[in-house]
């Protein structure tokens, strides 16, 4: 059912904001706060932030009577969640105060036991792979297809997926990301149905789809297609306070006593009530008034997209359907270099120098997020930027993009186990002398924050290439010791014998 159709009951409910509003109702009883947290509501605050802070701080609260217990929620916490599992169409959602980073983990920990097998998008985000190391999980990758029209990793194919699952019929679940950081997804519902024939539950971290299923032109949501849990980032692309998101679950594949115990021991005992309030405030804002904004930006977008269209060096990136990219998320705006004389880096700066933040660069890309907070006059901007660019300065070589290659760079030798190789006895190298060597730390390019490389695995020559390479340029990588990736930390196998 799309939020349109639902029934006066639905709206009269979803007009509530149980926790914010009981939030305020007590900073208005101008309350005596002899609990934490020790700023007292904004009383005691440093006076140069108290001006911008300070609303804010009369509503950051603890556990005292009438405000629930994230934990042990039966009050107005279980109220908001409730809302928010019937605006996202699941049987329960949990809020979360440590990002899809937490739900990503808690799930992960909820369905393996040490030693379990579970089957994992190979590109997911490292909190995935996190996940798998305090679970003790044994991962087996499924790689996944690149879109030939952009040259990034989308999704699984679902004959992979069937494959890995035949091959594995102990493996205690599907881990995939969708859609991708970039906006590009697969048919879900399809993909769900497969993975259900072989009685194991579909786990999404779609950290970058809290929109879906909210306007016709936005993708269905993984709870809408049958998956069995959904994680999203409410913060990233709808209106929650970063680090706000949701872990929605239905159906009986997943131990829910089990899950609430994981998620106890992994997010914090004190709880952020400006987060949580945020997640119920995003959610009436989703349900009651976003998808006037989209039409309004929808529209816009449009407009950006002829105005760009008549620009030859820089092509932004279409949403045409292919065999492994079904859905695309129209409010990521992904900038394809079509020359070669200049990189994403090098336009990113441009943009920055006039004021304009994109979400990150790749050597062909840049990536812009935009939102229903996105204004016209932040896309003039950019189309102003683009335009401005010269032809003649851009006029190199067009960049092709080899189709229907897989991502091979994603997928190498697990030569001992994550858990295992994250505490070994280990040694620093230089990144040239690495090559056949077992990686000691995981190799993160920052953003999209997607492992290159993973304790356990073995540096090949394609990886040792990818490398350095990319530390030519001006990627960020976190995981390792060393930023610049000059050396990196590989087991000393000597000591292992
Ligand atoms: C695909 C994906 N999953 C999970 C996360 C983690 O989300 P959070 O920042 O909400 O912890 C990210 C963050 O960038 C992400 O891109």
């Amino acid at each position: 059912m799309t939020v349109r159709e639902r029934s006066a009951d639905f709206w009269e409910r979803q007009r509530q904001a149980p926790l914010y509003e009981q939030l305020v109702r007590h900073a208005m009883r101008r309350p005596h706060p002899f609990h934490v947290p020790g700023h007292k509501m904004g009383r005691s605050f440093d006076h140069h932030g108290r001006e911008r802070f300070g609303p804010v701080l009369e509503l950051d609260m603890t556990e005292i009577t009438g405000m629930d217990d994230l934990h042990q929620p039966d009050g107005v916490i279980a109220e908001a969640q409730a809302l928010a599992a019937e605006a996202f169409g699941a049987e329960e959602t949990r809020f979360l105060v440590g990002g899809s980073t937490a739900g990503n983990i808690a799930l992960i920990m909820t369905v393996c036991r040490p030693g379990d097998k579970i089957l994992v998008q190979r590109n997911c985000h490292k909190s995935v792979f996190h996940g798998i190391i305090l679970a003790r999980a044994t991962p087996v990758y499924i790689v996944p297809a690149v879109d030939p029209a952009t040259g990034t990793a989308v999704g699984l194919r679902r004959e992979d997926v069937e494959r890995a699952l035949q091959a594995h019929p102990d493996a205690k679940a599907v881990f995939l990301t969708n859609p991708t950081y970039y906006g590009m997804g697969i048919d879900l519902a399809k993909l769900a149905a497969t993975v259900h024939r072989f009685g194991v539950p579909l786990l999404v971290d779609e950290a970058h789809g809290a929109h879906f299923g909210f306007h016709p032109a936005f993708p269905r949501s993984a709870m809408q297609s049958g998956a069995d849990a959904a994680v999203q980032s409410t913060h990233k692309m709808t209106g929650a306070l970063t680090m706000s998101s949701m872990l929605h679950i239905q159906g009986e594949r997943i131990d829910r006593e089990r899950l609430a115990r994981n998620l106890a021991m992994i997010q914090s005992s004190s709880p952020s009530y400006l987060l949580m309030a945020s997640l119920d405030l995003a959610r009436r804002h989703l349900v009651m008034e976003a998808s006037r904004e989209w039409e309004r930006l929808l529209l816009q977008l449009d407009k950006l997209r002829e105005r760009l269209d008549r620009v030859s060096w820089v092509e932004l990136a279409r949403p045409v359907p292919n065999s492994v990219c079904a859905t695309w998320d129209p409010l990521k705006l992904l900038l394809v270099l079509r020359t070669a004389d200049a990189d994403g880096f090098e336009l990113m700066r441009l943009m920055e120098e006039q004021g304009i933040y994109p979400e990150l660069a790749e050597n062909g890309l840049v990536l812009l997020a935009a939102s229903a907070g996105t204004s016209a006059d932040d896309l003039d901007a950019l189309a102003r930027l683009l335009e401005s660019v010269s032809p003649e300065r851009r006029s190199g070589k067009v960049r092709m993009v080899e189709p229907g290659v897989v991502a091979s760079s994603f997928l190498r030798e697990q030569a001992m186990p994550m858990h295992a190789a994250i505490d070994a006895p280990r040694e620093t190298v230089a990144l040239e002398q690495a090559l056949g060597r077992i990686a000691a730390e995981m190799v993160i390019p920052y953003p999209p924050g997607i492992p290159l490389l993973v304790p356990g695995e073995r540096i090949d020559a394609d990886l040792l290439e990818l490398l350095l390479e990319l530390r030519k340029g001006q990627t960020r990588f976190h995981g390792v010791q060393d930023a610049r990736l000059q050396t990196i930390r590989v087991i000393d196998e000597r000591q292992q014998e």
